[in-house]
């Protein structure tokens, strides 16, 4: 028996409850989110020109004695034995090339012997040319040159292109921030990938969590995300070894795009201000902390400051003159990790100077200290998809007194690189009981968002993509089921004699709408009386949203993207007290209109 009881509300739910975590792992971000084409574009990756060949009879190295600027301090220098010789860059496994599609690529050339114009096109490994353009004519000194190149409508749909640039004649030239984007989400230069965004709105975040996890760290102090060289125009950003996850970031995501990609999927940031811990173990204290407890000031400022202060100049300057909404700060990420001790001094430094500037900002711990109050804390589970579905309970019994608290990073760990039905329902329960609690558990989201099919570092991701396609995984659709069918206020609801379902029912009283959201994590269908108590009337027709499979281990790929996917129906047949049947192995939120 399922009984609802809309004469007693339970918790309001936190309108900030669910977010999404970003942070560039599995080429999340570069190859990933980030629309760059260009694979080691600046030529900063390494001292060797990694991700290019040579083309013809070009041979070619990295140079450090032409720099392009004081940030990227390497550029590529190539010999053209004869015209047609050149480079090609192979893109992150591959370049995507669709029909009638216009792509930007720039670049900056200089050449003291050569004149005439590069060629740049992008060209199939068969040696077909999908689009072709010239630059304008080549300079001593450094110049950029900005071309549109275009695929017409014959074009397959491959990933089986590289970018090609050649000479116009014999002699030797070099090149720096050679970059090629394909049209972007909202048409933002710089911006980001197109199908990746709109999954990501379609999941109605409240906030972002970025820019992680280990990446905010580094595995060293030099490797951390240092969010002042992240700014600027991308040529001016040197990049950094993203060391926690293995390639180099060029930092082209950077602090303006995180904070361009809030306003685009219309929810808040909350930051993660590195703070002195890297994940081998270094860890600052005392007067050298002060350098980045100013960092984060200063990065604040950037994001919420008025465009008359310095960095909120600078954020005008990077083409956003409005501040944007700030209420969460994190300080760190799973400091419990350093075993030194040192995160209570660490927390108090940017606690002190945070709220003493920033009295309304919400601070955010990783791990409990004593000596400074934290608004609420950070708590990180990834287990089993049995231990998920057991923890839809864990925090009924919580002492509601304590802190309140942030699940930043949660998943129920099996299949990859996206989690199979057995996981989502795990996450489903796990969520449920999130939702239940949620005048404890303020805030939540999922980790990791993204995998690259070429890069499944960290096993199980919430979307996985190549360069041409995504595709959600189950646990994402039960997520967004919980999350956009979803009332403002828990109503209590008592199951009893239905083994393996787990329950959480939000009533939304302005629309007049009550979700009774239900997990069936066993095999067998659950067929029950569900009982709205103290409802008198609701409409004959209800809605009915499943996402079910007979294999609990079935699963989406990108060969097969809908396997497991939510279907939704209009149900007959409800009234205060109805019956209904959860599928085995299933998510089901069942939609009523109370009159
Ligand atoms: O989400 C993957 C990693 O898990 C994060 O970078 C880190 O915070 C956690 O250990």
């Amino acid at each position: 028996l399922l009984t609802v009881d809309t004469t007693r509300l339970g918790p309001v739910v936190s309108p900030q409850l669910g977010g999404i975590f970003f942070e560039d792992i599995n080429h999340s971000g570069e190859g990933g989110l980030y629309a760059e084409l260009v694979n080691n574009r600046s030529f900063m990756a390494a001292a060797t020109p990694l991700h290019w060949s040579t083309v013809g009879g070009a041979t070619f190295a990295v140079d450090t004695a032409q720099p392009l600027n004081q940030a990227l301090t390497q550029s590529l220098r190539v010999t053209a034995a004869a015209a047609g010789d050149g480079v090609a860059n192979e893109g992150f496994w591959g370049i995507p090339v669709r029909p009638s599609t216009t792509y930007r690529a720039s670049l900056h050339v200089k050449s003291p012997s050569l004149t005439g114009r590069l060629t740049v096109a992008i060209v199939g490994t068969d040696g077909t040319v999908h689009a072709t353009a010239t630059t304008g004519a080549l300079t001593g000194s450094w110049r950029e040159h900005e071309l549109t190149l275009r695929t017409g409508p014959g074009a397959p749909t491959t990933l089986n292109a590289r970018l090609v640039v050649t000479a116009p004649a014999a002699g030797t030239l070099w090149l720096s921030q050679l970059s090629l984007f394909p049209p972007t989400y909202k048409g933002r230069r710089n911006g980001l990938r197109v199908d990746l965004m709109e999954k990501l709105a379609a999941l109605r975040p409240a906030f972002l969590r970025f820019p992680g996890g280990n990446y905010l760290e580094g595995n060293v102090i030099a490797d951390r995300f240092d969010w002042k060289k992240t700014i600027g125009p991308v040529e001016q950003r040197p990049g950094h070894r993203n060391s926690a996850w293995g390639y180099w970031s060029t930092d082209g995501l950077g602090l303006p795009e995180y904070l361009q990609m809030t306003e685009d999927l219309g929810c808040v940031p909350l930051l993660c201000v590195y703070a002195g811990y890297s994940l081998q173990g270094a860890h600052v204290t005392g007067d050298a902390l002060k350098p980045f407890v100013q960092d984060a000031l200063d990065q604040i400022e950037y994001i919420t400051g008025p465009a008359t202060s310095t960095w909120g100049a600078r954020r005008a300057a990077d083409g956003h003159p409005a501040p944007f909404p700030l209420t969460h700060v994190e300080i760190g990420n799973e400091d419990w990790f350093d075993r030194s001790g040192s995160y209570e001094e660490r927390y108090a430094a940017f606690h002190d100077a945070i709220k003493a500037r920033y009295p309304a900002l919400k601070l955010i711990a990783t791990t409990p200290v004593t000596s400074r109050p934290y608004d609420l804390i950070d708590e990180h589970y990834y287990q089993s998809p049995s231990a998920f579905q057991a923890g839809s309970h864990k925090y009924d019994g919580r002492d509601r007194s304590g802190p309140k608290v942030f699940v930043g990073e949660w998943a129920a760990q099996e299949g990859r690189p996206t989690p199979d039905l057995d996981a989502a329902l795990g996450d489903a329960s796990w969520l449920a009981g999130l939702i239940r609690n949620s005048d404890q558990v303020l805030m939540e989201c999922y980790a990791p968002l993204f995998s690259h099919v070429n890069d499944n570092t960290w096993a199980t991701n919430l979307i996985a993509y190549s360069g041409l396609a995504s595709y959600n995984s189950p646990s994402y659709y039960a997520q967004q089921m919980l999350r956009t069918h979803r009332g403002t206020v828990v109503l209590p609801t008592e199951v009893r004699a239905l083994p393996g379902l787990n329950v959480v029912t939000t009533h939304d009283p302005a629309a007049r709408r009550i979700y009774v959201a239900a997990v069936n994590t066993s095999g067998t269908a659950r067929r029950t009386a569900v009982s709205l108590k103290g409802v008198a009337r609701t409409a004959p027709y209800g809605t009915v949203t499943v996402l079910a499979a007979a294999d609990r281990k079935a699963t989406n790929t990108l060969a097969n993207p809908d396997a497991v996917v939510p279907h939704s129906r209009s149900v007959s047949g409800i009234s205060p007290t109805f019956t209904a049947t959860f599928a085995p192995y299933s998510v089901t939120v069942l939609e009523v209109r109370t009159i």
